[in-house]
């Protein structure tokens, strides 16, 4: 393991414990800054690298531009003392908290530092927390945590417990006001798990993270399942079964430059807009490959991802929530240069259906980029919401209510294009014009419709057909006429719920210009205290 690490990276050089008393000011600072640096000592830092882990400042140094970390409360110690506690102090007090830049741009930050009673929270360790979550949101900056914890302190009891509902709280606040980020490095268990849950977004380290609400062993007392950690709550269950997480990333290294990557499309609070990136404009913005994506015949699936290459930005695209409920990709991108938010069908999965978890994978990514003021492309080939029990007595009405919701109460741009199906009402949902979309395009393989042609046909001429001489040549009849009549973009067009009807390989052009059209757009919702989304 070492040889790994040795390889990744150069290592820090960590002071040694300073031994000995002093008596000049100076270097009686200099020692215990040295001190601190050390955590919980060499022998811990030793063996959480041999875990694969990084410590909590090799993790800041990693996260922040070289020199820009300035770091606040490192001499702050914990007041416990029961159980001997007052023998045992670490500067610092298991958390490392402070700024610094990330790429030039102001972020606060947190990192809990195991090699101290685990990360373990304490009353001074939430303390530490809280005055940076404050500075962040007084002054309008992400707020990032990277979590390594063994919960509460479990030497202080209740304090503890009041320390983690401080943060809890500003979390709360600070929502929708600055970008919270939770990478989760280590251990985060029990109602710990409740910060990163408040949060935008959650990063978690495949084999040395996980997250839940009681561990293994309470698990098998109470329902007798056997089960390990990583299964329990690893980085692949939650960004696969639960979604709890939003990216399982490799190793820590992966998990801080998708932390950075995530930073870079979004602004530094509400009351900004996101960065611009330089682009050329005015260059060759048709796409010919768009025109070969979509099969000849209606059935045959297709990888919308495709599609969002070929008309984003190139390598712009960061997927989000990739292994969870495929059937819809949510992600960042750039159009010429500006951030936009991603949301489109994905036909290669389930034909692209709506159903609970994708309703509320959409619908989360859609409130914070109207949160952040980054406009939403929205991709659509949905051929319905998926029908069955087991979605419906999970909730599929409230749960579809939630992107309906999401889309119609945002007020960022939004543009849509629709490249095959919208059927019924994912049709609406999917940024219609109806519920709110600014521009609304169609490809011309489009078809808007209640249904499909053959489920139309075979509902609407249901006598005729079963009465036909030839009832298979009679469907096929009606098939076709429904197509003709319904299944393309046209009737749309003509009543203006599609702006304009076009050519796939057009598709950047048109969107470059669209976003740019819109960027000054100004709408408000009704004054209220809050909506009151079907959660
Ligand atoms: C104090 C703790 C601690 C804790 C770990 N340590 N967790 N100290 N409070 N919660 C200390 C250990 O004593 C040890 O100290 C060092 O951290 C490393 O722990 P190990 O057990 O040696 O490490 P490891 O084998 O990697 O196991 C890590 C662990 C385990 C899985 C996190 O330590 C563990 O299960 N801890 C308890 C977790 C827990 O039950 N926490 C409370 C959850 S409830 P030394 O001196 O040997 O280095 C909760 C409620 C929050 O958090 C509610 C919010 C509303």
């Amino acid at each position: 393991m070492q040889g790994f690490w040795e390889l990744l990276y150069t290592p820090l050089v960590i002071a040694e414990k300073h031994q000995y008393p002093m008596k000049n000011p100076i270097e009686q600072l200099e020692a215990k800054r040295q001190e601190a640096m050390l955590g919980g000592g060499q022998k811990r830092i030793d063996a959480q690298h041999a875990k694969g882990k990084l410590s909590a400042r090799e993790r800041i140094h990693f996260l922040l531009d070289e020199g820009s970390f300035e770091e606040i409360g490192m001499l702050v110690t914990h007041r416990a003392q029961d159980f001997d506690m007052q023998k045992q102090v670490f500067l610092g007090d298991g958390v490392v908290t402070g700024y610094g830049t990330v790429n030039g741009r102001l972020v606060y930050v947190f990192s809990q530092d195991f090699t101290v009673f685990g990360g373990s929270l304490s009353e001074t360790h939430a303390e530490k927390i809280v005055k940076i979550m404050d500075l962040a949101l007084k002054n309008g900056a992400p707020l990032i945590g990277l979590n390594d914890s063994g919960g509460a302190r479990i030497q202080e009891g209740v304090v503890s417990l009041g320390g983690y509902a401080d943060i809890f709280v500003r979390n709360v606040k600070a929502s929708g006001v600055i970008p919270q980020l939770s990478a989760i490095m280590g251990p985060c268990a029990g109602g710990a798990v409740y910060s990163p849950a408040i949060t935008d977004f959650i990063l978690m380290v495949e084999q040395s993270s996980y997250m839940f609400v009681t561990g293994p062993n309470v698990v098998k007392t109470v329902t007798h399942e056997e089960v390990t950690s990583e299964e329990l709550g690893g980085a692949h269950t939650h960004a696969s079964k639960s979604g709890v997480t939003h990216f399982a990333c490799a190793n820590e290294i992966e998990c801080i430059n998708h932390l950075k990557q995530l930073l870079s499309y979004m602004p530094q609070n509400c009351e900004e807009d996101a960065p611009v990136y330089a682009y050329e404009a005015g260059g060759n913005e048709l796409r010919p490959d768009l025109a070969n994506i979509i099969p000849a015949n209606p059935q045959q699936p297709y990888d919308m991802r495709e599609v969002i290459e070929g008309t984003v930005d190139e390598g712009s695209f960061l997927e989000v929530h990739k292994e969870f409920a495929e059937s819809i990709i949510v992600g960042f991108a750039r159009i010429g240069g500006r951030s936009i938010g991603l949301i489109a069908n994905q036909p290669a999965h389930l034909a692209g259906v709506l159903d609970i978890n994708s309703s509320r994978k959409g619908a989360r990514f859609v409130r914070f980029c109207d949160a952040f003021n980054i406009p939403l492309l929205v991709l659509v080939d949905v051929p319905g919401f998926l029908p069955g029990t087991d979605q419906e007595w999970h909730g599929i009405i409230t749960n579809g209510a939630k992107l309906l919701y999401a889309f119609s109460e945002a007020t960022v741009p939004k543009v849509t294009v629709i490249t095959r199906k919208a059927y019924g009402g994912a049709y609406d949902v999917m940024s219609s014009k109806h519920i709110g979309a600014d521009m609304n395009y169609a490809w011309p393989a489009a078809e808007i419709a209640v249904m499909g042609a053959k489920g139309a046909a075979e509902i609407i001429f249901k006598s005729e057909i079963a009465a036909a001489e030839n009832p298979e040549a009679k469907l096929q009849e009606k098939v076709d006429d429904y197509t003709e009549k319904f299944a393309n973009p046209y009737r749309a067009a003509a009543r203006g719920f599609i702006d304009e009807v076009i050519r796939p390989e057009e598709t950047r052009h048109k969107l470059i210009r669209a976003f740019k059209m819109l960027e000054n757009k100004v709408e408000t919702m009704p004054r209220k205290k809050h909506g009151n989304i079907p959660l």
